[in-house]
């Protein structure tokens, strides 16, 4: 039976929004942050000293790139490499650099849910390594994986960089790599960076920034709701709040109401009411051990081939293949 009261939506944003915020306690999906605004605020926080993930990426992925090379070309055999979330390509430029320096043999595809961070990239890339064969594909992950067929010789090697799977509890991280493990052939590989457990200071001050650039990221939340759903959010009525819980290695994000108060959602036909110091749960940013590492492996059913780390063991790459 319908249910005549439950509101129709026509688009997931609306839908989660309401959903988000009828709830108790409230919350908001961070895959929402980034439309334009909140692209750039991601650069400006990939930037920040304090935010040690992409640096430190970037150091291993450099340190290694020669061992990287040789995993990937197994032999120097040609390979499709498959990256999910390319963005603007920063860390990955310098495998492919390498990768072309050195004469192997491959293609780049990268998905991105952006077709204008395609287009740049393609571009970017065009100029620095003409050589590079990029075949862009704008989709979600999974879609975008689905129409792609190679013939049975053609090995594919997957990329999901920046530590993105944090923003996953085990549950979903363990649906993901299931998914991603089902598009795999038993030569595939899949490389992965995962944000370690460290100093509990060191991770809450990369979500914590005092100059507020990740508050301004996480309200942009609110902005989105005010503009898009015609909403009438007053940012400075909420205050961004980062706890880290080092035992189960999870940070997580919230915008906290300073004061009673109403907020109005036109599209949505809605009134929000906040108590002072009601909270909206917007992000997770999980952290990894290696123990937790091969625990999602084996319940995704891939096995760990090897990983990657920076001098401080700030942060990991690891190489999965398919378990027999
Ligand atoms: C893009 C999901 C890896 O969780 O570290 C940065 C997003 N949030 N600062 C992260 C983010 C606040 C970032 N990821």
């Amino acid at each position: 039976m319908q249910d005549e009261t439950a509101p129709k939506f026509t688009s997931s944003f609306k839908k989660e929004v309401y959903q988000g915020l009828t709830a108790y306690p409230k919350y908001l999906s961070s895959k929402y942050i980034y439309d334009k605004a909140g692209d750039k605020l991601f650069q400006d926080i990939m930037a920040m000293p304090s935010y040690y993930l992409t640096d430190t990426e970037f150091s291993i992925l450099e340190k290694h790139k020669e061992a990287i090379a040789s995993y990937f070309s197994n032999g120097n055999s040609f390979f499709h490499l498959i990256e999910m979330g390319a963005g603007d390509g920063k860390k990955t430029k310098i495998l492919l650099r390498h990768f072309t320096e050195k004469n192997i043999d491959f293609t780049f595809k990268p998905i991105d849910i952006s077709q204008n961070a395609l287009d740049s990239l393609k571009q970017n890339l065009l100029r620095e390594i003409p050589q590079l064969k990029t075949e862009p594909l704008q989709g979600t992950y999974f879609e975008t994986l689905e129409t792609l067929h190679f013939s049975s010789g053609e090995r594919k090697v997957i990329l999901f960089l920046g530590s993105n799977i944090g923003n996953l509890l085990h549950e979903q991280a363990i649906d993901f790599l299931s998914k991603v493990k089902g598009y795999m052939q038993p030569n595939d590989l899949l490389f992965i960076g995962f944000d370690q457990k460290k100093n509990p200071q060191t991770i809450l001050d990369a979500y914590n920034d005092q100059s507020g650039i990740t508050a301004a990221f996480n309200k942009n939340l609110l902005v989105r709701i005010n503009r898009e759903l015609h909403a009438d959010f007053n940012l400075d009525n909420f205050i961004h709040w980062e706890v880290y819980d080092p035992e189960t290695g999870t940070a997580k994000s919230f915008l906290v109401s300073k004061e009673n108060q109403k907020v109005r959602i036109s599209d949505l036909n809605l009134d929000i009411s906040f108590e002072a110091w009601e909270t909206i749960h917007t992000e997770i940013s999980q952290k990894y051990d290696d123990k937790t590492v091969q625990w999602l492996a084996k319940k995704s059913g891939l096995q760990v081939i090897t990983e990657f780390t920076d001098s401080k063991n700030y942060y990991k790459n690891y190489l999965f293949k398919k378990s027999i």
